[in-house]
């Protein structure tokens, strides 16, 4: 027997329907999914030291790490939070690294500001050749301790990923 247009209909949105929790389940995934290594074993050759402004963070997808400039410093950080490893991304609305896992805060200097993170983020060693920064991504040294504030604390409003370290943002 055929089916009808109905039943042809209902299997059309079923498995659309399949399609799109698929794509959501692994969109959600590779966003908090913990790194494994976030090394790329590889000497990355960045922008000419100008491009990189004070108080900017800059992420480099080959290496999976932020380059950032603070009070004229030049810094590339991890990606992977150090508490479990998952992915920090950068939140332009509160200036500061926020992990949505469980709640790490980091400065652009990728000092710790708040949450379980035994440290600091972890951070590649660079230099500046002819000009243009140079980062070695197969060398990871170990961030700031914690109290570490050389960098201070962010002055922008609002964040990210709210979370138990901040009480005070929650309604
Ligand atoms: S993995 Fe970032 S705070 Fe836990």
């Amino acid at each position: 027997m055929d089916p009808t247009r109905r039943e042809l209909l209902q299997a059309g949105w079923k498995v659309g329907g399949g399609m799109l929790a698929v794509a959501a389940g692994w969109t959600t995934w590779e966003a908090l999914r913990p790194l494994a290594d976030t090394s790329g074993g590889g000497v990355l050759q960045l922008q000419p030291v100008e491009q990189y402004t004070d108080g900017s963070a800059t992420f480099v997808r080959e290496g999976r790490f932020y380059l950032t400039r603070v009070q004229g410093e030049l810094f590339a950080l991890s990606q992977k939070c150090p508490h479990l490893g998952c992915a920090v991304p950068f939140c332009e609305a509160s200036g500061r690294f926020e992990c949505p896992c469980h709640g790490s805060m980091y400065n652009l200097g990728g000092e710790h500001l708040a949450g379980p993170a035994p440290r600091g983020m972890d951070r590649h060693p660079l230099q500046i050749v002819d000009g243009r920064v140079v980062v070695n991504t197969a060398v990871i040294e170990q961030g700031a301790a914690l109290g570490s504030r050389r960098f201070g604390a962010p002055t922008g409003t609002g964040g990210c990923a709210p979370t138990d370290a901040e009480p005070e943002r929650r309604a």
